[in-house]
């Protein structure tokens, strides 16, 4: 039966290209501050890359060009809190872009350059311990 070959691959296919966290064994995807992203969160799953790169941004369809895809805001929104209650780094996998990149065996190097924690805001909390 040479059509369940086919079959099969179409099913892996389709499992590597649909969104794996559509299906059941998801990871769980920590939820963005506010009430939305900064563009469909559907989009924003698959297309979150091609806003993001280096480079491209100028020559990508859509000419998309503003401080609406900047990474610092990503960070800002999607800032992940760890056990002492201060927002993680990529390293762990606790944050944002981990949960899914470590799931999905991505790697991506931003964060040698970039912060991927949000900017430190001083808090009033600071001689209780
Ligand atoms: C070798 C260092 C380096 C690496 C690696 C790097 N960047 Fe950058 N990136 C920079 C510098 C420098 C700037 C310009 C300064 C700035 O705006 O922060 C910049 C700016 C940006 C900007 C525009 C400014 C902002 O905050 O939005 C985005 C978006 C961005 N980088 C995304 C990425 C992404 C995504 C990756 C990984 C695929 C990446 N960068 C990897 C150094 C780097
Ligand atoms: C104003 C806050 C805000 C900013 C800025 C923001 N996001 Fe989001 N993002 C959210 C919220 C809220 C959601 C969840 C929306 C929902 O559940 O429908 C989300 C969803 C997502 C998702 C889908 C997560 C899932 O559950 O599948 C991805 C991926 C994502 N954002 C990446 C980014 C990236 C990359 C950037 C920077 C270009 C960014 N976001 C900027 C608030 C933000
Ligand atoms: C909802 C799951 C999910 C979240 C959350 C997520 N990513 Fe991704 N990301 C992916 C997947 C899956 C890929 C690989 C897609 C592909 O290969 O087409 C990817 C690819 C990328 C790539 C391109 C890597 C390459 O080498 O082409 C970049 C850059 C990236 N993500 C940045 C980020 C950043 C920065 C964050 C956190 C702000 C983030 N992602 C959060 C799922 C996610």
């Amino acid at each position: 039966m040479p059509g369940v070959r086919i079959m099969m691959r179409v099913a892996v296919l389709l499992f590597l290209v649909t969104p794996v966290w559509a299906g059941t064994p998801v990871p769980e995807i920590p939820k963005g501050k506010g009430q939305q992203c900064v563009e469909d969160t559907a989009m924003m799953r698959t297309n979150h890359m091609e806003f993001i790169l280096h480079q491209r941004d100028d020559t990508m369809h859509r000419g998309i060009r503003t401080k609406k895809h900047s990474l610092k805001e990503c960070i800002e929104c999607h800032a992940v809190k760890g056990d002492d209650g201060m927002p993680v780094s990529v390293e762990s996998p606790k944050h944002f872009c981990s949960v899914c990149h470590r799931y999905a065996a991505v790697s991506i190097d931003c964060f040698q350059c970039h912060n991927s924690k949000p900017e430190i805001k001083l808090t009033g909390d600071r001689n209780g311990q």
